[in-house]
C-alpha cells in the first residue's frame, strides 16, 4: 500500500480516519512519467514512493485493526483467510496494540462467503496475458472509454473508485486517462493479484474490500465505475443504491449489469439459465476436484461456441482450456447471477437523484465488441443531488 493513501482510508464501522502502523516499509523506484504525475498533482516524490508492505491500520475509537499484507490493505468487515496468515507472521505486532483490540466481526451480507471463495478461485487462476474475457486490453480500454461517456483529461486530476475491479485492469485505464488517484476495490484475493501486478504505479490503490462497507468516504469521486458486478450480489438494486453514494455532486456512476433478455431472448437460453439455476448453488457445496470435473466438458463446449462465434464475425480473442474454464467458473459458480430489466436499472438511477441518464448503446461500441451491450446493460448517469 502506498503509505500516503492511508489517509483515504475509514474504518468500516464508524467511518472515521485511522492510525497507520507500519511493519515493513520501503521506498519504491518511480518511472519519470509518475513522478511528472505526482508534481502536477503537487505530490513530491519522496511522499509518492514511499510503501508499506506490512501493517496495521486502526481504529481507536472501534478498537478494530485492519491488516496490511503483500502491499495489500484488508478491510473487509469480517476475519478472511487474509487476517489468519498475517497473524500467522505478524500476530506479536498484533499482540502490541493493546487490550481489547480485534479484527473486524461484522456478519456478512447473504451469501457473501460463497462469493468471496468462488471469485478467489476463479481469478487466481487467471493470468495477465492481454486477454481479459474475450478481449484483448487495447479493445477493452477502447470499451471502457466509450462506456463512461466523459472526455478524459490526464491534466484534470480526477478521482476514480472501481467497485469489484477484479485483477484491475480497468482501473489502470482510468488511471492512465484521468490526471488523478485510480482506486480498485474487491471482496476476492482478485485485489492482492492487482497489487503485486501494478506494484510500480504509484496511482493505483487495492483494497479488499465489501461494496456493502467501503472504507472509502461518500460523496467524494469524480468517478464510480462497476462493470459485472453487482448481479453478483444477494440484491442489485441495494449494491447499485450503496455505491451510488461514493459518488461526488455532478460526478458520473457506470454500472453494467446483466439483461433480462440474456434469459428471455429465446428457449435456449430460458433451459440454460435454469441449468444454472440448479448448477450455481450445487458447485458451491462440491469439493473443488468434482467441480472441476463438471466443469471440464463445458469449458470444451465453451471452446466451440467461441469458435462459432468468430466465424459469425463477432470480434472475440480465441479461449484456450484455461480461459474457458475461467468463463465456465464464470457462468456457473457465484452463488448470485440476478437479470435485470434496462428499465429498473434507469429508474434506480433516478431514484438516487441521477440527471441526465443515459443507457448504452450497441452503436456507441467498435463495430465486432459490442455483443456484451445487446443483452446486457451499461447505464450511466451524472450525480444532480
Ligand atoms: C465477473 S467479475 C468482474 C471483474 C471486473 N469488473 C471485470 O469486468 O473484469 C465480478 C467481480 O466482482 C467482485 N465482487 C462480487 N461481490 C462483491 C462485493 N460485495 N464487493 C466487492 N466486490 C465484489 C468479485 O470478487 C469479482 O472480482
Amino acid at each position: 500500500m502506498w503509505k500516503r493513501f492511508s489517509g483515504t482510508l475509514q474504518c468500516v464501522q464508524c467511518e472515521q480516519g485511522l492510525e497507520l502502523v507500519p511493519i515493513d516499509e520501503v521506498v519504491r523506484k518511480l518511472a519519470s512519467e509518475h513522478i511528472a504525475k505526482g508534481e502536477r498533482m503537487g505530490i513530491n516524490e519522496k511522499e509518492m514512493s514511499a510503501c508499506v508492505d506490512s501493517g496495521l491500520l486502526i481504529c481507536h475509537k472501534c478498537k478494530l485493526w485492519y491488516p496490511i499484507l503483500h502491499s495489500l490493505p484488508v478491510m473487509l468487515p469480517y476475519t478472511s483467510p487474509l487476517h489468519k496468515e498475517f497473524l500467522q507472521t505478524y500476530g506479536a505486532h498484533v499482540d502490541k496494540i493493546g487490550p481489547g483490540y480485534s479484527s473486524p466481526n461484522i456478519e456478512p451480507v447473504p451469501g457473501e462467503g460463497f462469493v468471496l471463495k468462488s471469485f478467489s478461485k476463479e481469478w487466481l487462476e487467471y493470468s495477465y496475458d492481454d486477454v481479459l474475457w474475450t478481449w484483448t486490453y487495447k479493445e477493452r480500454e477502447e470499451i471502457f472509454l466509450a462506456e463512461i461517456g466523459v472526455e478524459p483529461s490526464p491534466s484534470t486530476p480526477s478521482s476514480f473508485l472501481e467497485v469489484g475491479c477484479g485483477l484491475g485492469i480497468i482501473t489502470s485505464f482510468a488511471e492512465k486517462h484521468f490526471g488523478g488517484d485510480a482506486i480498485g476495490v474487491d471482496l476476492s484475493l482478485a485485489a492482492l493479484s492487482a497489487t503485486k501486478h501494478f506494484a510500480d504505479n504509484p496511482f493505483l490503490h487495492f483494497v479488499e474490500s465489501s461494496l456493502w462497507r467501503l472504507p472509502l468516504q461518500k460523496k467524494n469521486f469524480d468517478l464510480v465505475y462497476s462493470h459485472g458486478v453487482l448481479h453478483h450480489t444477494f440484491s442489485t438494486e441495494k449494491a447499485f443504491k450503496t455505491i451510488s453514494q461514493y459518488c461526488k455532486q455532478q460526478g458520473h456512476t457506470y454500472i453494467w449489469v446483466y439483461g433480462d433478455l440474456s434469459i428471455n431472448e429465446s428457449i435456449v437460453r430460458r433451459f440454460a439459465y435454469g441449468v444454472e439455476l440448479v448448477m450455481r448453488p450445487l458447485l458451491n457445496y462440491l469439493p473443488e476436484w468434482l467441480t472441476n470435473l463438471i466443469l471440464s466438458p463445458i469449458a470444451c463446449a465453451y471452446i466451440l461456441i467461441n469458435q462459432m462465434q468468430q466465424m459469425m464475425g463477432e470480434q472475440r480473442q480465441s479461449y484456450n482450456f484455461s480461459r474457458a474454464m475461467h468463463a465456465a467458473r464464470d457462468r456457473l459458480t457465484p452463488l448470485f447471477a440476478h437479470r435485470t430489466s434496462a428499465d429498473d436499472v434507469i429508474s434506480w438511477f433516478k431514484q438516487e437523484g441521477f440527471d441526465p441518464i443515459q443507457q448504452l448503446s450497441e452503436s456507441e461500441i467498435a463495430p465486432g465488441l459490442e455483443a456484451d451491450f445487446r443483452r446486457n446493460i451499461g447505464v450511466r448517469g451524472r450525480k444532480a443531488n
